[in-house]
């Protein structure tokens, strides 16, 4: 798990799924929009204003966020160890 910033977008949080796949996420709240944080040791997420607590793939685990953590659009070039992002928020289907 790792935090990366990109200009004009902000903070997404990078999440290895297994050895060909990440999962990107946009770190904003789906309650009311605060940046969620690491959670732990990086166990997941949590968001700092109500408590919302997410899983590492940004399913809602506890608090008042009705939606998982949005995903952002990637592939990952294993030959090269490069992942490239759309930065384009689209519903976490994977929770
Ligand atoms: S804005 Fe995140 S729990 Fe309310």
């Amino acid at each position: 798990m790792q935090v990366l910033e990109f200009p004009y977008f902000g903070l997404v949080g990078v999440v290895r799924e297994n050895a060909a796949t990440y999962i990107v996420l946009d770190m904003i709240c789906t309650h009311q929009g605060c940046q969620v944080e690491v959670r732990g040791n990086g166990e997941g997420w949590r968001c700092p204003c109500h408590g919302a607590e997410f899983e590492k793939k940004g399913c809602i685990l506890s608090g008042d966020a009705t939606e998982p953590i949005y995903m952002l659009e990637n592939t990952f070039d294993q030959a090269r160890g490069i992942i490239e992002v759309r930065l384009v928020r689209k519903a976490n289907a994977g929770c």
